[in-house]
């Protein structure tokens, strides 16, 4: 593994080596262990749009780990005046030893990686967010010990979430069941990947889709970038809220995730979000430990 660009890219073993590294690593901070693997090392991180989790959790990461980040907002970079992606890559592979980059499109990233000489990980891009998938992963496996017979719902838009979601629960051996309206289904290369597998189940009715499901996962409506069509996408995603009456035919035990920042009252009730508020904290939480285990395989002289 050379970088993170998208759950696609890792395989079943990667992704239960970062997992187990994240749990270690989380292990360590709890109990006041020195764990120093990044030290003398520094990272960029890119930012063409907001974030609370990512920024804080990446730039403590890295202080944790030894290491030095630096936030760079895109807006102040001369890459917002223009200067091109192919320059920008080759510019900061000279200083750095690592680049996060958060923005719109996915090729962006991936020119990143063309052009630059260091690994390069993907902080959320419209296609995908995988810092977060490995996070919710984390999540899932300390609530419920393993993945095996597990199945991960997820209502809503085909956004980034739900192409990562799709494809790191089925990696891990989860079934899935989505629901989304007509016109925001996943990625077709996601949509691709997942009919591979008997297990995958695309709907547009809720109902069917949280079936008996163990974790229930949902995103705003409204992704960045997408503020213009809010009030046209709280029309098409009426019906498909989390709430009690959607929760009831879950799992008695079922937990839910939600990356955040959530819009109570949209995609979730603000009864769901506080009833779950442990699980969901968790799993901002373990965006921490999850990126800690990302960067130390990434940037660790033992990699
Ligand atoms: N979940 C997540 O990525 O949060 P931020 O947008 O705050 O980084
Ligand atoms: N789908 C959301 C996730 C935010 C973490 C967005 O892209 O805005």
């Amino acid at each position: 593994m050379k970088h993170l660009l998208k759950m696609m890219d890792l395989s079943t073993e990667e992704i239960i080596e970062i997992l187990n590294l994240a749990d270690q690593l989380k292990y360590e901070q709890k109990h006041g262990i020195e764990h120093h693997h990044l030290k003398g090392k520094t990272l960029g991180m890119i930012f063409a749009k907001a974030s609370t989790r990512t920024r804080v959790s990446f730039e403590v990461g890295m202080y944790q780990l030894g290491g030095h980040p630096l936030f760079l907002s895109s807006h102040d970079l001369q890459i917002g005046r223009g200067e091109p992606v192919q320059d920008t890559a080759r510019v900061l592979s000279r200083y750095l030893d690592g680049i996060m980059i958060r923005t719109f499109d996915q090729e962006e990233v991936e020119s990143l990686v063309k052009y630059g000489t260091i690994p390069i990980i993907n902080g959320l891009t419209d296609l995908a967010h995988p810092c977060q998938i490995l996070a919710d992963l984390m999540t899932i496996r300390e609530y419920k010990n393993s993945f095996e017979g597990l199945k991960m719902c997820f209502i809503g838009d085909g956004n980034n979430m739900m192409n990562s979601l799709i494809v790191g629960c089925l990696k891990v051996g989860m079934a899935v069941s989505v629901a989304c309206p007509e016109g925001y289904h996943p990625a077709q290369m996601v949509l691709d990947f997942a009919a591979q597998y008997p297990c995958f189940e695309l709907t547009d009715d809720p109902k069917q889709a949280v079936k008996d499901a163990d974790v229930v996962i949902t995103d705003v409506w409204a992704s960045m970038g997408q503020e213009g069509e809010a009030e046209r996408r709280r029309k098409a995603f009426a019906g498909y809220q989390i709430n009690k009456e959607l929760m009831a035919l879950a799992k008695p035990d079922a937990m839910v995730q939600h990356c955040l920042p959530a819009h109570r009252g949209e995609e979730i009730t603000e009864e769901i979000l506080e009833a779950h508020a442990n699980e969901i904290f968790d799993e901002a939480e373990n965006r921490l430990h999850a990126q800690k285990a990302v960067l130390v395989k990434l940037l660790g002289d033992n990699k």
